[in-house]
């Protein structure tokens, strides 16, 4: 009865020039470890459930993307969707294709583009998650220990109590700075790890209670799921559906969440910055990909070149360099957060 969904169709924007429009993060191997980010979530995945019940959700222009770095999947498994439009219509589609299926399922929903060291605490989490949703009406989501007021997260207060399950007061997704902060200070609050387990039953219950217009427009195709006319139904109505996230959709807004505070170590490897923390760093704490450094009082930078290229930088402290087909890009770490600003004032190409 087990069931996974992996979100593939964001763009990275905060990770130029390596990820772009026709070639996002998820499908590059961002550590250098020879696996491409949403190969390892697969492998991840398919530890707990049946290769056959993944399914990858993407936009049409990733599909040939998919098919290549997951050949063990079949076509069938990758549900294209012919617009972007965030995470809650992609969650709801595949959740009512799944209950199609099987009405008991329980579904895993995972981003394509996370850092997960422990592989073996996941599975006990995930499966932790998995029993209590056979068995409630709940929400899940995983919880994470929070160590800086970071607004592009949710967060969610908990109430303390010694179960691993712990029933969530409230859920907001990414607050501003300033309420971030006073969340931090309370104590109770863990950061949104945006892996979410739940019944098919229950997440669909939560669509029809709180996106009633969403709900509408994909059970207006239901009959047609897992059918030869499915495609043609999503074509021409995906596009129709409202641009959310499921955080707002439902996570904010619903009163039977759950949240299990995660024993793995997590990273969203969101900005360079965050791929940094997690490389290992030579003596002077570069961490470079892809690269052999000849440096002199050059220290905390991170590198990532295409090919094995010899980088010879002198001077230079703290940046991040990184040297990507047509583009080359020296940007302070402190101003990450605006390579997606630089990005769409550089050129529509990427
Ligand atoms: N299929 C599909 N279609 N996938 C999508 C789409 C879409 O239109 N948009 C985004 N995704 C995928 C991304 O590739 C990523 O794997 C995942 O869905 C989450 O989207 P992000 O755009 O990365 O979300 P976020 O980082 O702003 O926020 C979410 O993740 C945080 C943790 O990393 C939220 O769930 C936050 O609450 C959470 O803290
Ligand atoms: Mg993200």
């Amino acid at each position: 009865n087990y069931y996974g969904i992996i979100m593939a169709g964001g763009v990275g924007s905060r990770f130029w020039p390596v990820s772009t429009k026709s070639f996002p993060k998820q499908f590059h191997d961002m550590l250098g470890t020879g696996d491409t980010l949403i190969q390892k979530t697969f492998k991840r995945l398919s530890a707990l459930i049946p290769k056959e019940n993944i399914l990858v959700l993407t936009n049409e222009i990733y599909k040939d993307l998919v098919l290549e770095q997951l050949p063990e999947i079949n076509e069938n498994q990758v549900l294209l969707e012919p617009a972007m439009r965030n995470t809650a219509p992609c969650i709801l589609y595949a959740a009512l294709k799944i209950k199609k299926q099987n009405q008991e399922a329980v579904m895993l929903v995972a981003p394509s583009d996370h850092w997960i060291e422990d592989e073996h605490a996941f599975g006990e989490n995930v499966q932790a998650a998995f029993n209590f949703c056979h068995q409630n009406n709940a929400l899940v989501t995983l919880g994470i220990k929070p160590t800086f007021p970071n607004t592009g997260y949710g967060y969610i207060e908990f109430e303390k109590s010694s179960v691993e399950l712990k029933p969530v007061i409230q859920f907001r997704e990414k607050p501003d700075y300033e309420t971030a902060k006073s969340f931090l200070a309370q104590g109770n609050f863990l950061w949104n790890a945006g892996i979410f387990i739940w019944s098919v039953v229950s997440v669909i219950d939560a669509f029809e209670k709180h996106q009633p217009k969403l709900i509408n427009l994909f059970l207006s195709g239901e009959s047609v799921y897992n059918t030869d006319s499915e495609n043609q139904f999503i074509l021409d109505n995906y596009g129709l559906a409202e641009n959310i996230s499921v955080d707002y959709a439902i996570m904010e807004q619903s009163d039977n969440v759950y949240v299990l505070p995660a024993t793995f170590d997590w990273n969203d490897l969101g900005t360079w910055g965050s791929l940094y923390d997690k490389l290992d760093k030579d003596e002077n704490n570069n961490a470079v990909v892809n690269t052999r450094l000849q440096s002199t009082d050059a220290f905390g930078n991170m590198i990532k070149t295409k090919t094995n290229k010899i980088v010879v930088i002198d001077g230079i402290s703290d940046y991040i360099i990184v040297d990507e087909n047509e583009v080359l890009l020296i940007f302070p770490k402190e101003k990450e957060q605006q390579i997606k600003e630089v990005l769409k004032a550089t050129t529509d190409k990427f």
